[in-house]
């Protein structure tokens, strides 16, 4: 079986694509620090899978522990989710930013290189798009000048990549770009885990509608848009994670010294207002909610376009927006009862 060694596995997106992985016949080995994630994720993947994966407690940029890993068990591929995300704090706290998400890139790449370990996926992000002049955005859409140190160690984990293969170093490697990742798995076992304020909407409309929030603030009803609120491609997070195995199939067949970027969204864009009645409606729920006003640094609107990621690693989103907002609701449940 293909071990596929996934830093961040106890994370959100991580989790999940450790099922999809073990679904998809591999088997991954997971290297999280706990810094954005619990040791009980372990307990649940083994209950979703029944299967207790090879775990190892630390951070990704400990080479000693990367080779530890490398030697106990023969690594044929690495899927790096482990990276901080959290834009305000990103522009408070740079540079633990650029060590965290640069610097442990710039040491697993070594790794790789060291082991002769070829195939990558990287956790890149519609960020790199910023506002997009033209909708919806495909790959070829030129990157913008980030907007916060996060978005910045995206961008430039992208270059370092494109460089790194550009040397001929002997590896593939696939940049996924994110939109934005929602929902949870189908047993409601895993979901994420956002630790103090939700910054993010779906987690704040979850913790809202469970009562742990008063009320949420829509940032803004006054922009282009159909009802003036900010639009986005929601994504489900076992969709998402599918692309990354579907991402790793295509590596195995590229020669050396490949890169690519990939879109991974629906291509649907959705206002935070239809976000929010389609919780409602498929919840059957009312959400507290007020408008407010905007939030600096916000895109307006952004959608992808999916045609690449669909032709050439041939991967469809199987959840739509409603899915996405019952499966949220249903990881939030599973959090209170918890
Ligand atoms: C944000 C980042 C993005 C990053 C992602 C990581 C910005 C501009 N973008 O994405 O770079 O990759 O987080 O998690 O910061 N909203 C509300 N009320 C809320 C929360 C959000 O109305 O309480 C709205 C926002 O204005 C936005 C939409 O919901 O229109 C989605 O917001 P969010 O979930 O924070 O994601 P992004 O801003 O797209």
């Amino acid at each position: 079986m293909k071990k596929i060694l996934i830093t961040g596995g106890a994370g959100y997106i991580g989790s999940h694509t450790a099922v999809e992985l073990w679904n998809a016949g591999m088997e991954p080995i997971i290297l999280d620090d706990f810094s954005n994630s619990q040791v009980e994720v372990l307990d649940r993947l083994e209950e979703i899978t029944g299967k207790r994966f090879v775990f190892y407690r630390g951070d990704c940029s400990d080479k000693t522990l990367l080779h530890e890993i490398a030697n106990a068990h023969q690594i044929q591929g690495v899927i790096h989710f482990a990276a901080f995300k959290a834009v305000g704090e990103s522009t408070q706290s740079p540079l633990i930013y650029y060590k965290n998400n640069v610097g442990s890139l710039v040491i697993l790449l070594e790794f790789m290189q060291e082991k002769g370990i070829k195939d990558l996926v990287f956790s890149s992000s519609c960020t790199v798009y910023g506002q997009p002049d033209v909708l919806p955005v495909t790959e070829a859409t030129p990157r913008k000048e980030a907007e916060s140190p996060y978005g910045n160690t995206k961008k430039i984990g992208e270059d370092i990549l494109v460089d790194f293969v550009k040397s001929k170093a002997g590896v593939r490697v696939v940049a996924l770009r994110y939109f934005n990742p929602v929902g949870a798995h189908p047993s409601a076992k895993i979901g994420e885990l956002p630790i103090g304020t939700p910054q993010n909407l779906v987690p704040f409309i979850t913790q809202t509608a469970a009562g742990i929030r008063e009320k949420l603030t829509v940032f803004g009803n006054d922009y282009d848009t159909p009802d003036g609120s900010c639009i986005r491609d929601y994504i489900h997070v076992v969709d998402l994670a599918d692309a990354h195995v579907k991402a790793l199939h295509f590596l195995t067949d590229q020669p050396l010294n490949f890169y690519d970027v990939f879109n991974v969204g629906t291509g649907r864009g959705n206002t935070v207002l239809e976000v929010i009645h389609a919780f409602e409606a498929v919840n059957n729920l009312t959400l507290p909610y007020e408008i407010g006003p905007r939030r600096a640094g916000d895109v307006v609107k952004t959608w992808a376009d999916t045609k690449k990621i669909n032709q050439v690693l041939g991967w469809f989103p199987a959840y739509d927006l409603d899915a996405c907002m019952r499966d949220s609701w249903r990881w939030q449940q599973f959090l209170m009862k918890g």
